[in-house]
């Protein structure tokens, strides 16, 4: 509705916020009553006490216990989404004790096949959230689709920055040039992992752009270009959005995510200030993990990694449970030439956040150069059953087996990794090799 015009003043008197009619009024406003207000719609002529438009339509939460509120996004009710995705509906909001499964049939049997609801996005973010094969192919979907909601193609773009390929580089660059600013810092966020020195050209032009949020973000992207390397026209404009973007952060100064990302900011510039950012940021709250986080790996940037130690200990003891904590400190302990303290730091942080494969596959290869083959084989396989489609598990998965003499093992997985990766030659003939051999070792 948002998308057609109607706004808040179509349903709120502006000055009282109270319903302009009351009930369903306010919807009939709009939507024919003989269509929408019959039980030919809603189907609850049994329910002793009427259903209105807002039980399925705008179904209420109670926020901080006492703050009931409806919700506005006045969406269909989709128990067939529950089913697939896991997301809430409003049916078995009321009907709890019935299974989404239950809700979803009897929906298809009153409407039919075919879903209603303009917001199709959330199989694209679970995907990606779920670290499916196909996020990248649906996201870029959802990036590309006038008829989605600005906010979630912004949001598409900004999820594809871990995805970011030759192949769906054009979509950034179109981005940065949509009229919606919202898409336009999402384009940015998508470049956050391409390498700098191709970025300038075409990231340039947003350091002017009329909206501050996209100047400062195209600052914040351009920074680790060193002033001697940027070519002299737009050395102004960085030098302006820049100091916007430091006086944006100095006024969550009073905030540790202020002094952090100021901190991170000054980093690439290769500002010194940063360590007394980073340093202040820890002062207002011990607790905030990521100013420990880069702080001590601005100390390694420094070959200062024992200081950087000290900082991660300390974040600690005011955050045991922090996973990231835990696994600095073990790369941080690796560095420092203690591989049995780094190896406690990794499964720690492996078992407090089985969700990041990355924890999982970094103590596998630490376990593994200790010599520990057969645990880091285990490590592997469990966070594998957990994360399906990690390249990096399977590369080691790979490397492991072959290095212990399990063809088949590795055949296994290297197939895995090319079913992922379709276009990779090298994997290809990777997974031939080890086919040859396999035949090999059979036929002996
Ligand atoms: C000022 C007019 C207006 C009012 C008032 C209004 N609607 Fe709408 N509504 C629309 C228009 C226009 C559409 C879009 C129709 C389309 O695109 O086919 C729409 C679409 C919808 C949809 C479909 C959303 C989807 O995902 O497809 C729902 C559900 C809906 N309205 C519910 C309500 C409810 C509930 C109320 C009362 C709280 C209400 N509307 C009040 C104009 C209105
Ligand atoms: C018992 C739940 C329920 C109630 C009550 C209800 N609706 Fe719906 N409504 C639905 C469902 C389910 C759909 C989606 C139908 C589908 O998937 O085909 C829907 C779809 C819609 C749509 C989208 C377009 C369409 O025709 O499918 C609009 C508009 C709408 N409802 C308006 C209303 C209004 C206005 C009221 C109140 C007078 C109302 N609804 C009451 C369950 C309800
Ligand atoms: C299509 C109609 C419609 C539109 C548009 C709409 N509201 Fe509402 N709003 C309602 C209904 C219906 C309720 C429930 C009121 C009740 O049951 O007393 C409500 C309730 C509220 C409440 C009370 C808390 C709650 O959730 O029950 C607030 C605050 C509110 N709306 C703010 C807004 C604002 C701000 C906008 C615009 C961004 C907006 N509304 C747009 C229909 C609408
Ligand atoms: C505001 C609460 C509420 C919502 C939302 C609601 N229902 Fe109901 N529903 C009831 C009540 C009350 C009855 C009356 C019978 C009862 O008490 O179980 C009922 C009855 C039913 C029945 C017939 C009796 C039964 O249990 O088999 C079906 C089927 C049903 N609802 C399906 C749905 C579906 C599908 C949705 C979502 C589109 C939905 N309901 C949304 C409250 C709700």
């Amino acid at each position: 509705m948002f998308a057609v015009g109607v706004t808040c003043s179509d349903c709120h008197e502006p000055h009282s916020a109270k319903l302009r009619t009351p009930g369903d009024g306010a919807c009939l406003q709009c939507h024919a009553p003989d269509k929408y207000a019959a039980v030919t719609h809603h189907h609850h002529a049994a329910a002793n006490q009427a259903l209105g438009c807002g039980s399925c339509h705008m179904p209420a939460r109670t926020y901080m216990v006492i703050d009931q509120r409806h919700d506005h996004s006045f969406r269909v009710p989709r128990p067939d989404l529950s089913v697939t995705l896991g997301t809430p509906n409003a049916c078995n909001g009321c009907h709890a004790e019935k299974s989404p499964r239950w809700a979803a049939s009897v929906v298809e049997n009153w409407f039919g096949a075919n879903r209603k609801g303009v917001q199709t996005y959330g199989a694209a973010f679970y995907a990606a959230w779920a670290d499916q094969a196909v996020a990248a192919t649906l996201l870029a979907a959802v990036a590309a689709d006038g008829n989605t909601p600005a906010i979630a193609r912004a949001t598409a773009l900004t999820e594809l920055a871990s995805r970011v390929s030759p192949q769906n580089l054009d979509l950034a660059r179109a981005g940065l040039s949509d009229p919606d600013p919202m898409i336009r810092i999402g384009a940015l966020d998508m470049l956050e992992n391409v390498p700098v020195g191709q970025l300038w050209p075409f990231v340039a032009p947003l350091l002017s752009d009329p909206v501050r949020g996209v100047r400062i973000r195209a600052a914040s992207l351009l920074a680790p270009v060193p002033t001697a390397n940027q070519p002299e026209a737009d050395r102004e404009r960085f030098e302006r959005a820049a100091a916007e973007f430091i006086a944006a952060q100095q006024l969550s100064a009073d905030r540790p995510e202020g002094r952090t990302a100021l901190g991170s900011f000054l980093v690439r510039r290769l500002i010194t200030d940063a360590e007394a950012e980073y340093k202040a940021g820890l002062r207002l709250s011990l607790q905030y993990a990521p100013a420990a986080i880069n702080l001590a790996d601005l100390h390694r940037q420094l070959g200062r990694d024992a200081e950087g130690e000290n900082v991660l200990r300390a974040a600690i003891s005011a955050s045991p449970q922090d996973g990231g904590l835990h696994y600095a400190l073990g790369l941080t302990l690796t560095r420092l030439k203690q591989p049995d303290p780094a190896l406690m730091e990794f499964r720690r942080a492996t078992e407090l956040e089985p969700d990041r494969a990355r924890y999982a596959y970094v103590y596998a290869v630490a376990l593994y150069s200790a010599g520990h083959v057969s645990d880091a084989m285990t490590v592997l396989k469990h966070s594998l059953t957990q994360h399906p489609v990690d390249r990096d598990t399977l590369q080691a998965l790979v490397g492991f087996s072959q290095a212990s003499g399990d063809i088949s093992g590795a055949l296994e997985y290297a197939a895995r990794l090319a079913w992922i990766s379709p276009d990779d030659q090298g994997l290809a003939h990777l997974v031939e090799e080890l086919r040859r051999q396999a035949v090999k070792s059979n036929a002996n």
